[in-house]
């Protein structure tokens, strides 16, 4: 298959789009990106193929979600690439908007979707080390549900905690829309696919295989027998440590629903009876760029 897919840049076609599909009957899958595509992204696009009728993708790097000592003008950017790439997977619309379209105000972020009323989970790990990133996600991201009517909504598990905050905002906001958490895409050697790795130099790309690594190692042993999170972040610590990656923002083994850190893992009663298991959530530093990934770890007994 490759058809190059329909671009929409402005609100009034995007509009007309979402009118003429729900006049057919069609129902609608909305996949929001940042742009500079990879195997991770077209994987939610192949999911939101199979669910659903017609498959919106978004490409808006959205300025409201960086910090401003962050990487908003070097984020990658090859609008071309990205429709080639999707037109060769699946046939899909894409909404690329102007940032004026999407903020037409200076002070359009300043919704009422702050991310503190969405409790700790957005409160916790990303959000305090990155102070007004979930604000800036859950204002798009709330923008792009209303704009587009979708039915159906789909993320990546690899930003666990985005995914989560976005199901409270669907909750709080009472979006009608379902959303879907899909598998982490990973390289052949385990990294987990992100439009940043290319910030990585050959030897940095390497000590990044670490993260990984870490996070399989506490798994398996996770499985094998009783362990205090705070061994199991250690052993995650370690695997860093000899790939001298030492800038790390936090290593955490937290309860996948509230996403608060778990002490003893998957043993606690309440923990126990919801058969929850746990997710173990690394953020460190490579170099100058910022690599986040996680690993669930299914309860015993199950
Ligand atoms: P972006 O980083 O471009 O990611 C878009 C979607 O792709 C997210 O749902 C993300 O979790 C998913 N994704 C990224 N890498 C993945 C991988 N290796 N495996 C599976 N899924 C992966 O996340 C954002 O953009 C933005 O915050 C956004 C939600 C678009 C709001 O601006």
């Amino acid at each position: 298959m490759s058809n190059s897919p329909e671009l929409i840049t402005d609100l009034t076609q995007l509009a007309q789009w979402v009118q003429t599909q729900s006049d057919n009957g069609l129902s609608v899958g909305l996949v929001p990106t940042m742009g500079a595509l990879h195997a991770g992204h077209l994987s939610l696009v192949k999911s939101a193929a199979q669910e659903t009728d017609s498959v919106l993708v978004t490409i808006f790097v959205n300025p409201t979600q960086f910090a401003p000592d962050e990487d908003l003008q070097q984020y990658p950017r090859d609008l071309e690439g990205d429709l080639q790439l999707l037109g060769s997977v699946a046939t899909v619309t894409v909404f690329a908007p102007a940032v004026a379209d999407m903020y037409p105000t200076e002070n359009s972020a300043a919704t009422d979707i702050e991310s503190n009323k969405l409790d700790n989970v957005a409160t916790r790990w990303e959000g305090e080390r990155r102070p007004g990133h979930f604000l800036g996600v859950t204002t798009i991201v709330h923008k792009l549900f209303t704009l587009t009517k979708a039915q159906v909504a789909f993320f990546g598990r690899k930003d666990y905690q985005q995914l989560r905050v976005i199901e409270r905002l669907t909750e709080e906001h009472h979006h009608n829309i379902k959303i879907v958490g899909c598998p982490i895409m990973r390289e052949e050697d385990g990294l987990a696919m992100s439009s940043r790795n290319a910030y990585l130099t050959p030897t940095q790309r390497t000590q990044a295989t670490a993260i990984y690594k870490g996070l399989q190692a506490a798994s398996s042993m996770a499985n094998s027998k009783e362990m205090a999170a705070a061994e199991l972040q250690e052993v995650v610590r370690k695997q860093l440590g000899t790939a001298e990656i030492n800038r790390i923002d936090y290593v955490a083994v937290v309860h996948p629903k509230s996403l608060e850190p778990l002490e003893l893992l998957d043993r606690t009663e309440q923990i126990k009876q919801l058969k929850l298991g746990a997710i173990i959530l690394v953020a460190v530093f490579v170099g100058n760029t910022r690599l986040i990934d996680n690993i669930y770890i299914p309860p015993i007994n199950s």
